[in-house]
């Protein structure tokens, strides 16, 4: 941090993002609920830590060069995050993409001038053209670039254990019953995760996963399902990957979409928060968790992004009624 909120570039703006106290939305809860709101990044989504921390540390052990083609899979955050240490740093970059990605994200990486690699959401996991297949053949196919790996490369972890867990802990004056959020990657939450429990082993961990997701079935009945269609975007997979790390967790939550999208439209309507859809699914957990407890606790949460990226969509009341949301 810097006192006098005076940076050398836009990168240095990345993380060190509020907290903030919910106080209406939290109203029937005794407990207090907290969030820390990475919509705040410069590229508006938590990922724009990873993009910088696992860059950087690439620069700095010689492992990518000025001017290389960085290639990456995502749901539009990371990307987002890339494109911003890219042109920072003189590299250029590809993304692939689901078809299901919002239109304002596309409209957003566009402007950035990403490239970009779309793929048909409705193919089965083990299709080749599958998103999580078709990125290692892409990258194969391509010599010379770098693959960041966001979904199995630990560096991802590593950003949230250097960044986002401390910065918690600082804000919270380190009392912290509970650390709730979504779970995608699983970056944010093992990260943070594994920080807070070094703090304080008392401080429970509750990953939140969409309807349709594989996580939830593994982490309770170490089973491997076959995913289903969802619309949340950023959480859950149709894969174990290795960046998922369990052992930090100590429970889950599953969240379908309407759920999340309602939560994200009460956010804004109580509490003044233009974020996300995966915002809307911490808020939802973070008040059931509440309400299951039997003394008041201390909890925070994460809201990765911004309301802005889901205009056509939840907060589109036409869409929402379409897809029988509303
Ligand atoms: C909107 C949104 N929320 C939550 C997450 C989950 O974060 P993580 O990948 O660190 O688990 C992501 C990840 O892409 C995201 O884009």
């Amino acid at each position: 941090m810097n006192k006098e909120n005076v940076y050398n570039n836009i990168l240095g703006t990345v993380g060190n993002t509020p907290l903030v106290r919910l106080n209406k939305i939290t109203k029937d809860v005794e407990s207090e609920i907290f969030s820390k709101l990475e919509f705040l990044n410069p590229m508006g989504s938590v990922k724009d830590r990873i993009a910088k921390y696992v860059i950087e540390k690439a620069e700095k052990e010689g492992r990518i060069k000025e001017g290389q083609l960085i290639i990456e899979n995502s749901s539009g955050n990371t990307a987002m995050g890339l494109a911003l240490v890219a042109i920072q740093k003189g590299y250029k970059l590809k993304v692939i993409v689901r078809d299901r990605i919002s239109k304002e994200k596309i409209d957003q990486l566009e402007a950035l001038g990403v490239e970009i690699h779309m793929v048909d959401s409705s193919l089965p996991p083990e299709s080749p053209n599958s998103y999580n297949n078709i990125t290692p053949s892409i990258v194969e196919k391509t010599p010379g670039c770098y693959f960041p790996d966001q979904h199995n490369n630990r560096e991802n972890n590593e950003t949230h254990y250097e960044t986002t867990g401390p910065e918690i802990w600082k804000q919270m004056h380190g009392k912290i019953d509970y650390f709730i959020a979504g779970i995608g990657t699983g970056g944010t939450i093992c990260g943070v995760a594994k920080y807070l429990k070094e703090q304080d082993p008392n401080i429970k961990v509750i990953a939140i996963d969409p309807v349709g997701s594989i996580f939830y079935d593994y982490f309770y009945f170490k089973k491997k399902v076959k995913p289903a269609p969802y619309l949340i975007e950023g959480l859950g997979d149709e894969f174990l990957i290795k960046c998922v790390d369990f052992s930090v967790i100590d429970d889950m939550f599953r969240v379908s979409d309407k759920t999340s999208f309602l939560y994200t439209r009460k956010l804004v309507s109580q509490e003044g928060i233009l974020a996300g859809g995966s915002s809307g699914a911490a808020i939802w957990g973070a008040l059931r968790l509440a309400k299951s407890l039997k003394k008041s606790a201390r909890i925070v949460t994460i809201f990765p992004d911004s309301a802005s990226r889901y205009l056509s969509t939840i907060f589109n009341n036409e869409w929402m009624k379409k897809k029988g949301f509303l």
